[in-house]
């Protein structure tokens, strides 16, 4: 229902779960419904990239971007995007030690 709900915990589940992107996204600061859970989100996504990078996970696989539930060409254009970042820098590193690689 709200950004405000993504912790830390999910995020670093997702991850390992074995998912190569992670993308947050939550409403414009000043519109969250719940009124500040967008500026939480962006508080636990900062704070959480220094530990994915110390376990070798790139910062760019976590992304937080406000789009708003009006902005549906914003929403496919954010995720054309991340998919494609994730798609260059391949496999989770996480993954690829799951897998052998
Ligand atoms: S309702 Fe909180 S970020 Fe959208």
């Amino acid at each position: 229902m709200c950004s405000g709900r993504i912790s830390e915990l999910l995020i670093f589940k997702a991850f390992t779960s074995g998912a190569d992107g992670v993308l947050v996204a939550g409403c414009h600061p000043g519109d969250c419904h719940y009124m500040k859970g967008n500026l939480s989100a962006r508080r636990r996504v900062v704070g959480i990239k220094p530990f994915l990078e110390a376990i070798g996970v790139e910062p760019e696989r976590l992304r937080l971007e406000w789009i708003g539930a009006s902005e549906g060409p914003k929403f496919a254009e954010t995720v054309k995007s991340f998919t494609q970042t994730i798609k260059e820098l391949g496999p989770s590193p996480l993954n690829r030690r799951r897998n052998g690689h």
